[in-house]
């Protein structure tokens, strides 16, 4: 299940997709509000996210505190941390959850002052360099007693992935997954613009994400985990095919316990109870009720995920390739994917970048800074 917050989700959501993930067998993601008590009351597995708020693990500044992350980090329930660098719904923009959502329980568990907009920056405080990030990765690996860490984003240029990569490479400390979310994601509150026109959709995405893994040789270090209108078994074939190893949902879950799409969700009204911070409003949201749709949800998505599969021979979704997707490329021809995109053999950047299509997103990336080395747009033309 996607990252959804404690804050933007209503304690009784939080409850019902914590539960539902316990039956089901499935983690849930905490989202960037820190760890609540609906989180633990039901025994799900927990991903743990961190936002450039450092909300659950912050000091009065607002910057990392080891302490508090450690705290949290080694309970039993979180399985894995996860660094969000951005999400497809409002890349680049950071957050903000609006002064009426914030509420003295919300605020406890965030560690910000109640009743006021709750900011989540731009970027991060503790970090501003593909090595940094590495560096800060270790060190929550350490923190948290070995657990695995990695990062959620939203792809935006292809350097910046390319040089995530290269500092792998450089340092030895590999991040243990990479989910690309897709420009499509969704979100309780975004600006229309960054939501409809910013961020790369997932597909084109995951397949950066995925050539930069096999052509630098790290695919086997690194999992990979792909979001963004994921809400069927088809959907996570096509992923599977490109590459991806397992996918998140979030919308479809907020269905699957009652979201009747009203769109009200930043105005904390939410007639469902599913987004709302408002008791009375939550009455609705029976937990018992919708945890068990949040299992059935996801166990029939399986099942349909388990035809697909069946119908094309194989035995397991790992075995989906590029080759089983067909796409239309115009009102009279059709294309399997690897005759659309391009997908790297193993090595193939460190063994001769100049021949692939990557060649001066290759050069341009650099281990020591997001920016690019050399001037794109001289080299591309
Ligand atoms: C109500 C809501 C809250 C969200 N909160 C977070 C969050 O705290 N952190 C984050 O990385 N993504 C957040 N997301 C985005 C999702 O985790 C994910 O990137 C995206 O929704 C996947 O797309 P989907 O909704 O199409 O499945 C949120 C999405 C929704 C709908
Ligand atoms: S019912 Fe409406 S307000 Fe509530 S979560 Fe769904 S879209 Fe948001």
């Amino acid at each position: 299940m996607s990252a959804m917050s404690f804050g933007s989700l209503s304690a009784r959501a939080v409850e019902a997709l914590n539960k539902g993930a316990r039956l089901g067998g499935f983690y849930h993601d905490t989202g960037e509000g820190g760890i609540s008590p609906y989180h633990l009351k039901w025994g799900g597995d927990l991903v743990w996210e961190i936002g450039s708020g450092y909300f659950g693990c912050r000091d009065d500044k607002g910057n990392f505190d080891p302490g508090l992350f450690h705290e949290s980090a080694t309970r039993n329930e979180v399985k894995m941390i996860e660094i969000k660098l951005s999400q497809g719904a409002k890349p680049g923009y950071g957050g903000l959850l609006p002064a009426a959502k914030v509420t003295e329980e919300v605020a406890w568990v965030r560690k910000v002052p109640k009743g006021q907009d709750c900011l989540s920056p731009r970027s991060h405080s503790a970090f501003s360099t593909p090595l940094e990030m590495l560096e800060f990765a270790a060190r929550m690996r350490q923190l948290s007693g070995g657990k695995p860490v990695g990062i959620k984003l939203c792809v935006g240029q292809v350097h910046e992935v390319l040089a995530i990569m290269k500092a792998m490479l450089k340092t030895g400390i590999h991040l243990d997954f990479i989910v690309v979310d897709g420009g499509e994601g969704g979100t309780g509150a975004a600006p229309v613009e960054l939501s409809d026109y910013v961020g790369m959709p997932l597909t084109e995405g995951l397949m950066v994400v995925r050539n930069a893994l096999v052509g630098t040789g790290l695919r086997d270090k690194v999992r990979l985990g792909a979001s963004g209108k994921v809400y069927s078994g088809a959907g996570m074939a096509r992923n599977f095919a490109i590459g991806a190893d397992w996918c998140n949902a979030a919308r479809a879950f907020m269905f699957s316990v009652g979201c009747i799409q009203a769109q009200r969700c930043h105005l904390g009204t939410c007639p469902t109870g599913v987004t709302t911070q408002d008791p009375g409003r939550q009455r609705g949201l029976v937990v018992d009720v919708q945890a068990k749709r949040a299992a059935r949800f996801h166990q029939q998505t399986l099942t349909a995920l388990g035809h697909i599969v069946a119908a094309a021979g194989l035995t397991h979704p790992r075995d989906l390739q590029p080759y089983h997707l067909i796409r239309r490329v115009g009102t009279a021809e059709a294309k399997f994917f690897d005759r659309i995109y391009p997908f790297l053999p193993e090595n193939a950047l460190l063994e001769g970048a100049e021949d692939t299509p990557y060649s001066e997103w290759w050069q341009a990336a650099n281990p020591a800074s997001f920016r690019p080395r050399i001037d794109l747009a001289a080299a591309r033309i």
